[in-house]
């Protein structure tokens, strides 16, 4: 009898790819991730595991996130939770910017580090520098003795398990959710947060794995939306507040396994050039989570739309203001505003996989593009 064993699809666990294995382990990596930060009974945060103590905390004067590719985006979710619950100002920087700039690193700046592999050379070289300069360094990363988890002054680990594919997924919804308890235990120590926001808090947080799981039963609905589109040549990407950060992410998915040119903008700055690239036919993909801006970004989807593109939304379900203006909607379970990122990240992902397969690209490595880049 002859046998035919393949040692990669056994890997893959029966996916076709490794993203798409790695979409669907996001519950998984988002509960491991999660889990020994959070107590489940009482809706709090492990004080064990948390890397700031209170009076830490209130010494912070600044946060600098330091990143490259899809963990730079994280820093982008980051940032905007930091400053929205904390009030902390915090920058977030290119790690190959930082490293040849001036950088100016005031007192009682807590620099954040995020790197899945640990080893990047530009955010290793951002963070010596940081460090030169006498910042606190705090590591998120998903690789146990990494360069960046060795030189930090303390890690936070992410749990997503090895990540294998070129384009990241469950790394990046894991370096959010260490982003977001970080936030909440941030702003809870500086007295921002109440003990009953902060139960209130976790109550939902917990209940983001099984949101993501339902989120991944969209499979063949975006499989079919992708069948239909893959063959456009350009996509924009639009979002406000934590949107805009996850319309990045979006973009930066589509292009690095599709090689479909794509551009994530602010909405607002829409009229300040991108709408002059909008033509018939053109898809334009919406992020509309955020409840104090909908509006706003649905008056962007019209301007786009009165030119003849191709509309797309990502919202909540119960949403009812996006569906009226957009051809095509995908929807993610209800949950905070300031958790969305986790959510609605997921059929982007899948979004880009679906049109990469459709035209049959390498989407586990794609062209040009290194898991993890160690030389500059
Ligand atoms: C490479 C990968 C990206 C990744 C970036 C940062 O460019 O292709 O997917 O986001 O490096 O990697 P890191 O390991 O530091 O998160």
């Amino acid at each position: 009898m002859h046998v035919d064993w393949d040692i990669k699809s056994a890997e893959k666990g029966g996916y076709a790819h490794f993203m798409i294995k790695e979409i669907h382990e996001q519950p998984a990596a988002l509960r491991d991730t999660m889990s020994p930060h959070v107590d489940p009974e009482n809706y709090t945060i492990r004080q064990q595991e948390m890397p700031l103590t209170r009076e830490q905390v209130e010494d912070i004067a600044g946060i600098t996130i330091l990143a490259c590719g899809t963990a730079y985006h994280a820093g982008m979710v980051g940032k905007w939770l930091f400053e929205a619950m904390a009030r902390i100002p915090v920058e977030v920087d290119i790690a190959s910017e930082f490293r040849y700039r001036d950088p100016i690193i005031r007192p009682g700046t807590l620099c954040i580090i995020i790197s899945q592999s640990g080893e990047t050379a530009d955010t290793i070289a951002a963070m010596r520098e940081a460090k030169r300069q006498g910042a606190r360094i705090l590591a998120i990363t998903n690789v146990v003795g990494s360069t960046i988890a060795r030189e930090a002054d303390q890690v936070i680990y992410t749990w997503a398990g090895p990540e294998i594919a070129v384009a990241s997924t469950k790394a990046y919804v894991s370096q959010v959710m260490v982003l977001t308890i970080l936030a909440a235990d941030i702003a809870h120590k500086r007295g921002r947060m109440s003990d009953e926001e902060l139960r209130d808090y976790v109550k939902e947080l917990l209940t983001i794995p099984d949101k993501a799981a339902k989120v991944l039963e969209m499979n063949s609905e975006i499989q079919r939306f992708a069948h239909k589109h893959f063959d456009k040549r350009s996509v924009f990407y639009l979002g406000r507040g934590l949107d805009y950060a996850l319309a990045l992410e979006a973009s930066l998915k589509l292009k690095e396994i599709s090689y479909i040119h794509s551009e994530a903008y602010a909405a607002g700055e829409l009229k300040h050039g991108t709408i002059a690239l909008i033509e018939p036919g053109t898809l334009v993909v919406s992020l509309v989570t955020q409840s104090k801006v909908i509006e706003k970004t649905i008056s962007n989807i019209i301007e786009v739309k009165v030119r003849g593109a191709e509309t797309l939304a990502v919202a909540f379900e119960g949403d009812t203001k996006a569906r009226e203006e957009v051809k095509y909607l995908f929807t993610v379970p209800k949950t905070s505003d300031l958790f969305a990122p986790m959510l609605a990240i997921i059929p982007m992902q899948m979004l880009a996989y679906y049109m990469a397969l459709e035209k049959g690209c390498d989407i586990d490595k794609p062209r040009n593009l290194a898991k993890s880049v160690t030389v500059e």
